[in-house]
């Protein structure tokens, strides 16, 4: 595996695998890897005959320099893990070789609609900053195919709309959520967590859990299931951002005819922001209920 610190060597790399018309693909991450991150490394590897990995902790997408400072940096293991993966490169770069011009004075991307609600609302400009890192690592990579988990589905519909829009020569895939057998959805920030309040974080999985099946039984007020949502992460510990029951194609509110949704939450836990989301598919609704 090679490690690759700037764009000029990398692109001298890909040019030769794309003489030999070698398919490439593409997991970005901000290092910290877990089985998630591994998890999409191998199937980038049963999709593509190439995978680059990038480790780039993006400044653009911290709303809080805090949370961007103590973001955890740990290279050497998950240099190891790769390479135990067999990833062919790893795209390394410092904060100077993605944003030359620094972070203030960068041109940038902004998906409309989708950027400014749920996470976005609380974290303003974070997709902005997604967006304008994936789209630059897309131009230096140009791989066939790039792969995102489904935990982060607003940041997929992100990059989906994004790809979308500007036409970007790059299939999107998306990875469905790693967990731990007591259902906590992998996440570099659950080492935040302290012991106590670990064994309390799958509540909020539960709580998804337990709205979807309110939703599989017939429920259909689904402002008053979010707040029984939010009340009960509450009462667990939790100081929730939001519980909120969408479209999965466009995270729309949904309404009581939609029949393809995803429930999305952001709650705190002590000094972690946790996020997750389970999809509920609904059979169609009878024509004479239209
Ligand atoms: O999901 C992440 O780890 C990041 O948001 C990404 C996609 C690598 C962009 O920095």
């Amino acid at each position: 595996m090679r490690v690759i610190k700037t764009i000029a060597s990398l692109r001298a790399e890909l040019t030769e695998w794309r003489a030999r018309a070698d398919h490439i693909a593409f997991v970005p991450t901000m290092g910290n890897l877990h089985a998630g991150h591994l998890k999409l490394v191998d199937e980038a590897k049963s999709r593509a005959q190439r995978v680059v990995v990038s480790i780039f902790v993006n400044p653009l997408q911290f709303n809080d320099q805090n949370d961007f400072r103590s973001y955890p940096s740990t290279f050497t293991e998950d240099s190891d893990k790769l390479v135990q993966n067999n990833v062919d490169i790893v795209f390394f770069p410092e904060v100077g070789e993605i944003y030359s011009h620094g972070t203030e004075h960068h041109t940038t991307i902004t998906v409309p609609d989708i950027s400014d609600i749920l996470c976005g609302a609380h974290r303003p400009g974070h997709f902005t900053g997604v967006a304008t890192v994936v789209n630059k690592l897309f131009n230096i990579v140009q791989p066939d195919i790039a792969l995102f988990g489904e935990k982060d589905y607003q940041q997929l519909l992100v990059i989906r709309r994004m790809v979308s829009d500007l036409a970007l020569p790059v299939e999107i895939v998306g990875i469905p959520t790693v967990r731990e057998q007591d259902g906590l959805a992998l996440s570099s920030r659950n080492s935040y967590l302290t012991a106590d309040e670990r064994q309390h974080a799958p509540r909020l999985y539960q709580a998804l859990m337990h709205a979807k099946a309110r939703i599989e039984q017939g429920a259909r007020d689904f402002h008053s299931l979010e707040n029984d949502a939010l009340m009960g992460l509450q009462q667990g510990g939790f100081r929730p951002e939001y519980v909120s029951v969408c479209r999965a194609d466009n995270l729309a509110p949904a309404g009581p005819e939609d029949t393809d949704l995803v429930i999305l939450a952001a709650a705190w836990l002590g000094k972690a922001r946790l996020i997750d989301n389970v999809r509920v598919a609904l059979p169609p609704v009878a024509q004479d209920r239209v």
